[in-house]
């Protein structure tokens, strides 16, 4: 890890303006009030597509989408969140057959959002080195926001406000956690057990989805059962982020029928291929789990199947059709929440 710079905790609350011009690097900095008033906005960002399409709050704005990784869904969904809202954006790929980057001629990374600074409001930033984007956000010089958008087995921030939001969609959650930072609440509403299964070790939503869970887990028990290859479990460094947290509980399991019993979700992981050092431990350990119809027969009723996508064959085609797979509308409410971000961090109202 060669994060060297640290983000300040709860900086993110339920008044607008903390959110005006800040990076987003990781999900520690959001406080309880903040997602709630992150998750309204997102609420009324769907009602403003689903009724009219958008609007044009973010006119003259441009917002600059870096991605040294390849990304389908955070990519498209932040520009089409900046075009619903009347924005635009330039992209740079500055993946292995991307050309639009100067880091093939030795720029730093640094260096190159500087410049994408003097043409846009705000940088989305991916790259596959664990703490590039907190070290450009928090330490490069950098004068506008700078998003997290995945820094290599860190974090990946947006996906777990996206995954939080259709958790809480999805199963009818409560979102009347009272405004102002409730630190000492202690009132349970039930329990909420979250199955995360396959790579954990190389999975940065998992990691920020993990934080951010504990981190919500106000009034409900949270329990969350790790389901992995031995050699792909979660970093000890999440497990002891998460063990601060007196609401949350952790379980390892190997057995996936066991894992889902009494789960309210499911949410898978693709094996990550491309973090692999030995490619014959890959090929160990691809297949380990699966999702399919005969698994879903014995999951709970109620159970919602996530994945952060894309997926390879670790959820049958034929899942796709259960109610309870809620991976397509995940994906959309990841439109609906980066919409929210951007009015927040580009307008610092909701
Ligand atoms: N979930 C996610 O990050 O997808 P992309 O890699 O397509 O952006």
């Amino acid at each position: 890890d060669s994060t060297t710079t640290t983000v300040t905790s709860n900086s993110l609350t339920s008044d607008p303006k903390t959110w005006l011009s800040s990076n987003l690097v990781s999900v520690t900095q959001i406080s309880t009030s903040g997602l709630l008033l992150l998750f309204e906005t997102a609420q009324s960002m769907r009602t403003l597509v689903r009724t009219v399409g958008g609007d044009s709050r973010l006119r003259h704005r441009v917002l600059a989408s870096v991605f040294y990784e390849a990304s389908t869904r955070t990519s498209c969904s932040f520009q089409a969140a900046m075009m619903r809202l009347g924005g635009t954006f330039l992209h740079v790929d500055g993946g292995a057959g991307g050309n639009t980057s100067a880091s093939k001629k030795g720029e730093s990374l640094e260096d190159t959002i500087r410049c994408l600074e003097c043409y846009a409001d705000v940088t989305v930033l991916r790259h596959p080195t664990t703490g590039s984007v907190q070290r450009v956000a928090l330490g490069g010089g950098t004068v506008k926001p700078v998003i997290n958008a995945g820094d290599g087995v860190g974090e990946h921030p947006t996906q777990a406000l996206l995954d939080v939001f259709t958790i809480w969609d999805e199963l009818g959650l409560s979102l009347d956690i009272e405004h102002g930072d409730s630190k000492n609440e202690t009132k349970h509403a039930g329990q909420l057990v979250v199955v995360m299964l396959g790579d954990l070790k190389h999975g940065r939503t998992v990691h920020s989805l993990a934080k951010l869970l504990a981190r919500s887990s106000i009034k409900h028990e949270l329990v969350l059962r790790y389901c992995t290859p031995k050699t792909l479990e979660m970093p000890s460094h999440v497990k002891e982020y998460v063990d601060q947290f007196p609401n949350a509980k952790q379980e390892e399991y190997s057995d996936i029928r066991e894992a889902v019993q009494g789960a309210n979700v499911l949410y898978v992981t693709r094996v990550q291929k491309e973090r692999f050092e030995d490619i014959k431990h890959y090929e160990d350990v691809k297949g380990a789990y699966v999702v399919d119809g005969t698994l879903m027969s014995c999951a709970p009723p109620g159970m919602i199947v996530m994945h952060p996508l894309p997926r390879v064959d670790e959820i049958h085609t034929e899942v796709d059709a259960d109610p309870r797979a809620c991976y397509f509308r995940e994906m959309e409410n990841g439109m609906f929440v980066r919409m929210a971000l951007l009015s927040l961090v580009l307008l610092g109202s909701p």
